[in-house]
Protein backbone atom coordinates (compact mmCIF):
# COMPACT_ATOMS: atom_id res chain seq x y z
CA UNK A 1 0.00 0.00 0.00
CA UNK A 2 1.11 3.44 -1.26
CA UNK A 3 -1.57 5.44 0.24
CA UNK A 4 0.39 8.36 1.61
CA UNK A 5 2.34 8.49 -1.48
CA UNK A 6 -1.01 9.29 -3.76
CA UNK A 7 -2.44 7.56 -6.72
CA UNK A 8 -1.42 7.31 -10.26
CA UNK A 9 2.05 7.08 -9.00
CA UNK A 10 5.24 7.14 -11.67
CA UNK A 11 8.36 5.68 -9.62
CA UNK A 12 11.66 4.55 -10.99
CA UNK A 13 13.82 1.57 -9.75
CA UNK A 14 17.39 1.15 -10.63
CA UNK A 15 19.13 -1.62 -10.36
CA UNK A 16 15.69 -3.11 -11.42
CA UNK A 17 18.26 -6.54 -12.42
CA UNK A 18 19.52 -7.22 -8.63
CA UNK A 19 17.72 -9.09 -6.44
CA UNK A 20 15.96 -6.69 -4.55
CA UNK A 21 15.65 -4.70 -7.58
CA UNK A 22 13.78 -7.33 -9.26
CA UNK A 23 11.42 -7.92 -6.54
CA UNK A 24 10.77 -4.57 -5.51
CA UNK A 25 9.66 -3.84 -9.44
CA UNK A 26 7.40 -6.69 -8.99
CA UNK A 27 5.65 -5.33 -5.91
CA UNK A 28 5.15 -1.82 -7.09
CA UNK A 29 3.29 -3.10 -10.02
CA UNK A 30 0.98 -4.94 -8.25
CA UNK A 31 0.18 -1.63 -6.22
CA UNK A 32 -3.12 -0.09 -6.81
CA UNK A 33 -1.67 3.51 -6.36
CA UNK A 34 1.28 3.07 -9.06
CA UNK A 35 0.29 3.73 -12.86
CA UNK A 36 3.92 2.66 -13.94
CA UNK A 37 7.43 1.58 -12.69
CA UNK A 38 10.29 2.32 -14.95
CA UNK A 39 12.94 -0.35 -14.94
CA UNK A 40 16.81 1.16 -15.49
CA UNK A 41 19.40 -1.65 -15.04
CA UNK A 42 23.08 -1.59 -15.89
CA UNK A 43 22.86 -5.21 -17.36
CA UNK A 44 19.07 -5.66 -18.71
CA UNK A 45 19.55 -8.86 -19.74
CA UNK A 46 19.92 -9.59 -16.14
CA UNK A 47 16.14 -8.42 -15.13
CA UNK A 48 13.06 -10.10 -15.95
CA UNK A 49 11.25 -7.58 -17.30
CA UNK A 50 12.72 -4.34 -20.16
CA UNK A 51 14.71 -2.26 -18.82
CA UNK A 52 16.55 1.10 -19.62
CA UNK A 53 20.23 1.02 -20.09
CA UNK A 54 22.50 2.93 -16.84
CA UNK A 55 25.52 2.13 -15.45
CA UNK A 56 26.15 4.09 -12.35
CA UNK A 57 30.29 4.24 -13.15
CA UNK A 58 28.46 6.12 -16.59
CA UNK A 59 27.07 9.43 -15.82
CA UNK A 60 26.33 10.24 -19.64
CA UNK A 61 23.97 6.74 -19.15
CA UNK A 62 22.48 8.31 -15.94
CA UNK A 63 21.69 11.63 -17.89
CA UNK A 64 20.35 9.28 -21.21
CA UNK A 65 18.49 7.55 -18.89
CA UNK A 66 16.29 10.50 -17.30
CA UNK A 67 16.14 11.88 -20.25
CA UNK A 68 14.05 9.16 -21.34
CA UNK A 69 11.04 10.18 -18.95
CA UNK A 70 9.39 13.42 -19.32
CA UNK A 71 9.98 16.35 -16.97
CA UNK A 72 7.97 16.44 -13.28
CA UNK A 73 6.71 13.04 -14.16
CA UNK A 74 7.71 10.73 -10.71
CA UNK A 75 7.01 10.20 -7.62
CA UNK A 76 9.66 8.09 -6.03
CA UNK A 77 13.13 7.05 -7.17
CA UNK A 78 14.33 3.59 -5.71
CA UNK A 79 18.00 3.10 -6.10
CA UNK A 80 18.55 -0.62 -5.46
CA UNK A 81 22.40 -0.99 -6.52
CA UNK A 82 25.06 -1.95 -5.02
CA UNK A 83 28.50 -3.58 -4.58
CA UNK A 84 29.98 -5.74 -2.02
CA UNK A 85 31.66 -8.16 -3.79
CA UNK A 86 32.77 -9.01 -7.22
CA UNK A 87 35.05 -11.35 -9.34
CA UNK A 88 37.94 -8.89 -8.79
CA UNK A 89 36.77 -7.63 -5.85
CA UNK A 90 36.57 -9.36 -2.06
CA UNK A 91 36.00 -7.16 1.41
CA UNK A 92 38.67 -6.74 3.06
CA UNK A 93 39.35 -8.07 6.58
CA UNK A 94 42.45 -6.43 7.31
CA UNK A 95 44.62 -3.18 6.23
CA UNK A 96 46.79 -5.32 4.05
CA UNK A 97 44.09 -5.75 1.71
CA UNK A 98 43.37 -2.41 1.21
CA UNK A 99 43.42 -1.65 -2.85
CA UNK A 100 43.07 1.89 -4.07
CA UNK A 101 41.50 0.96 -7.46
CA UNK A 102 39.20 -1.59 -5.68
CA UNK A 103 38.15 1.03 -3.40
CA UNK A 104 37.74 3.57 -6.16
CA UNK A 105 35.09 1.31 -7.42
CA UNK A 106 32.88 0.40 -4.24
CA UNK A 107 33.04 4.51 -4.16
CA UNK A 108 31.93 4.91 -7.47
CA UNK A 109 28.80 1.81 -7.00
CA UNK A 110 28.11 2.57 -3.66
CA UNK A 111 28.00 6.86 -3.06
CA UNK A 112 28.77 8.94 -6.24
CA UNK A 113 26.63 6.37 -8.17
CA UNK A 114 23.49 6.99 -6.11
CA UNK A 115 24.26 10.99 -5.72
CA UNK A 116 24.79 11.25 -9.51
CA UNK A 117 21.44 9.66 -9.83
CA UNK A 118 20.00 12.12 -7.64
CA UNK A 119 21.98 14.63 -9.81
CA UNK A 120 19.31 13.86 -13.24
CA UNK A 121 16.52 12.07 -11.66
CA UNK A 122 15.35 14.89 -8.74
CA UNK A 123 14.64 17.19 -11.30
CA UNK A 124 12.07 14.68 -12.88
CA UNK A 125 9.80 14.40 -9.26
CA UNK A 126 6.90 16.54 -9.03
CA UNK A 127 7.58 19.28 -6.53
CA UNK A 128 3.65 19.50 -5.97
CA UNK A 129 3.40 16.18 -4.87
CA UNK A 130 4.83 14.03 -1.66
CA UNK A 131 8.11 12.25 -3.19
CA UNK A 132 10.64 10.12 -2.13
CA UNK A 133 14.22 9.94 -3.00
CA UNK A 134 15.39 6.06 -1.19
CA UNK A 135 18.63 4.89 -1.82
CA UNK A 136 19.72 1.70 -0.32
CA UNK A 137 22.32 1.30 2.15
CA UNK A 138 23.25 -0.57 4.78
CA UNK A 139 23.23 -1.02 9.28
CA UNK A 140 26.86 -1.57 8.55
CA UNK A 141 27.59 2.20 7.02
CA UNK A 142 26.90 3.54 10.72
CA UNK A 143 29.88 4.26 12.46
CA UNK A 144 28.48 4.33 16.02
CA UNK A 145 27.13 0.49 15.42
CA UNK A 146 30.71 -0.33 14.47
CA UNK A 147 32.06 -2.72 16.95
CA UNK A 148 33.54 -5.66 14.67
CA UNK A 149 35.63 -4.23 11.59
CA UNK A 150 36.62 -4.94 8.13
CA UNK A 151 34.30 -4.80 4.77
CA UNK A 152 36.51 -1.57 4.83
CA UNK A 153 35.53 -0.51 1.64
CA UNK A 154 32.01 -1.41 1.53
CA UNK A 155 31.33 0.43 5.02
CA UNK A 156 33.26 3.31 4.13
CA UNK A 157 31.20 3.51 0.98
CA UNK A 158 27.85 3.16 2.50
CA UNK A 159 28.76 5.75 5.21
CA UNK A 160 30.19 8.31 2.45
CA UNK A 161 26.45 7.36 0.78
CA UNK A 162 24.62 8.24 3.99
CA UNK A 163 26.40 11.73 4.08
CA UNK A 164 25.97 12.53 0.10
CA UNK A 165 21.61 11.73 1.43
CA UNK A 166 21.78 14.21 4.43
CA UNK A 167 23.49 16.66 2.34
CA UNK A 168 20.49 16.36 0.04
CA UNK A 169 17.86 16.45 2.06
CA UNK A 170 19.35 19.93 3.49
CA UNK A 171 19.72 21.20 0.24
CA UNK A 172 16.09 20.62 -1.17
CA UNK A 173 14.35 21.21 1.95
CA UNK A 174 12.92 24.62 0.62
CA UNK A 175 13.09 23.77 -3.27
CA UNK A 176 11.22 20.90 -2.67
CA UNK A 177 9.58 20.84 0.75
CA UNK A 178 7.26 17.14 0.09
CA UNK A 179 10.24 15.74 -0.99
CA UNK A 180 11.74 12.89 1.82
CA UNK A 181 15.14 11.79 1.14
CA UNK A 182 16.08 8.41 3.17
CA UNK A 183 18.95 5.67 3.09
CA UNK A 184 17.34 2.11 3.78
CA UNK A 185 19.08 -0.99 5.08
CA UNK A 186 16.84 -3.69 4.37
CA UNK A 187 18.08 -6.59 6.47
CA UNK A 188 19.83 -9.45 4.94
CA UNK A 189 18.26 -10.47 2.35
CA UNK A 190 18.98 -13.64 0.08
CA UNK A 191 20.50 -12.05 -2.78
CA UNK A 192 24.14 -12.69 -4.65
CA UNK A 193 25.32 -10.05 -2.82
CA UNK A 194 24.56 -11.56 0.70
CA UNK A 195 25.06 -15.46 -0.69
CA UNK A 196 28.81 -15.72 0.38
CA UNK A 197 28.42 -13.87 3.90
CA UNK A 198 25.17 -14.43 5.52
CA UNK A 199 25.63 -17.51 8.09
CA UNK A 200 22.62 -18.83 10.35
CA UNK A 201 23.51 -16.17 12.46
CA UNK A 202 21.30 -13.67 10.68
CA UNK A 203 17.98 -13.53 10.26
CA UNK A 204 17.61 -13.46 6.31
CA UNK A 205 14.41 -12.56 4.34
CA UNK A 206 13.40 -13.40 1.06
CA UNK A 207 13.77 -10.98 -1.43
CA UNK A 208 9.75 -10.34 -1.91
CA UNK A 209 9.34 -10.16 1.82
CA UNK A 210 12.08 -7.55 1.43
CA UNK A 211 10.49 -5.57 -1.28
CA UNK A 212 7.38 -5.53 0.75
CA UNK A 213 9.39 -4.04 4.17
CA UNK A 214 10.79 -1.56 1.77
CA UNK A 215 7.74 -0.74 0.24
CA UNK A 216 6.14 -0.51 3.62
CA UNK A 217 9.06 2.36 4.23
CA UNK A 218 8.14 4.05 1.24
CA UNK A 219 5.02 4.27 2.52
CA UNK A 220 6.13 5.77 5.98
CA UNK A 221 8.36 8.57 4.21
CA UNK A 222 7.94 11.81 6.13
CA UNK A 223 9.95 15.15 4.91
CA UNK A 224 10.51 15.70 8.37
CA UNK A 225 12.42 12.70 9.02
CA UNK A 226 14.56 13.63 5.49
CA UNK A 227 18.18 12.79 5.64
CA UNK A 228 18.07 9.97 7.79
CA UNK A 229 18.88 6.46 8.03
CA UNK A 230 16.12 3.59 8.55
CA UNK A 231 15.96 -0.03 8.93
CA UNK A 232 13.11 -2.38 7.73
CA UNK A 233 11.13 -1.45 10.63
CA UNK A 234 11.41 1.66 10.38
CA UNK A 235 13.60 2.34 12.71
CA UNK A 236 16.11 5.23 12.97
CA UNK A 237 19.98 3.91 12.57
CA UNK A 238 22.20 6.23 14.22
CA UNK A 239 25.48 7.23 11.87
N1 LIG B 1 21.26 -8.44 0.37
C1 LIG B 1 21.50 -7.99 1.62
O1 LIG B 1 21.56 -8.78 2.60
C2 LIG B 1 21.72 -6.52 1.88
C3 LIG B 1 21.96 -6.09 3.19
C4 LIG B 1 22.15 -4.74 3.44
C5 LIG B 1 22.11 -3.84 2.39
N2 LIG B 1 21.89 -4.28 1.11
C6 LIG B 1 21.88 -3.31 0.02
O2 LIG B 1 20.73 -3.50 -0.78
C7 LIG B 1 21.02 -3.12 -2.13
C8 LIG B 1 20.54 -4.21 -3.08
O3 LIG B 1 21.35 -5.34 -2.89
P1 LIG B 1 20.99 -6.79 -3.44
O4 LIG B 1 21.09 -7.67 -2.27
O5 LIG B 1 19.75 -6.74 -4.25
O6 LIG B 1 22.26 -7.05 -4.38
P2 LIG B 1 22.41 -7.73 -5.81
O7 LIG B 1 21.40 -8.79 -6.01
O8 LIG B 1 23.86 -8.06 -5.94
O9 LIG B 1 22.06 -6.51 -6.81
C9 LIG B 1 22.97 -5.46 -6.98
C10 LIG B 1 22.47 -4.60 -8.12
O10 LIG B 1 23.39 -3.51 -8.28
C11 LIG B 1 23.64 -3.37 -9.67
N3 LIG B 1 24.89 -2.71 -9.97
C12 LIG B 1 26.13 -3.01 -9.52
N4 LIG B 1 27.02 -2.19 -10.09
C13 LIG B 1 26.33 -1.35 -10.90
C14 LIG B 1 26.68 -0.28 -11.76
N5 LIG B 1 27.95 0.11 -11.94
N6 LIG B 1 25.71 0.38 -12.42
C15 LIG B 1 24.40 -0.01 -12.28
N7 LIG B 1 24.01 -1.01 -11.50
C16 LIG B 1 24.97 -1.67 -10.82
C17 LIG B 1 23.63 -4.80 -10.18
O11 LIG B 1 23.51 -4.81 -11.60
P3 LIG B 1 24.06 -6.04 -12.52
O12 LIG B 1 22.88 -6.96 -12.70
O13 LIG B 1 24.47 -5.34 -13.76
O14 LIG B 1 25.22 -6.65 -11.80
C18 LIG B 1 22.39 -5.32 -9.47
O15 LIG B 1 21.22 -4.88 -10.14
C19 LIG B 1 22.50 -2.80 -2.16
O16 LIG B 1 22.70 -1.41 -2.02
C20 LIG B 1 23.05 -3.48 -0.93
O17 LIG B 1 24.23 -2.87 -0.45
C21 LIG B 1 21.69 -5.60 0.82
Amino acid sequence: MLTNLGNQLHIAVIGASGGLGQAVCELLEQQSEVDKVHRFARSPEHANAPCHHLDLCDESSIADAAQSLPGRSLHAVVVCTGLLHSAAIQPEKRLAQINGDKLATLFAVNASGPLLVAKHFIPLLDKSHPSVFMALSARVSSISDNRLGGWYGYRMSKAALNMGLKNLALEMRLAMPKLCVMGYHPGTVDTPLSAPFSGKAYKRFEPQQAAGYLVEQLNRANPEQSGGLFDWQGEVIEP
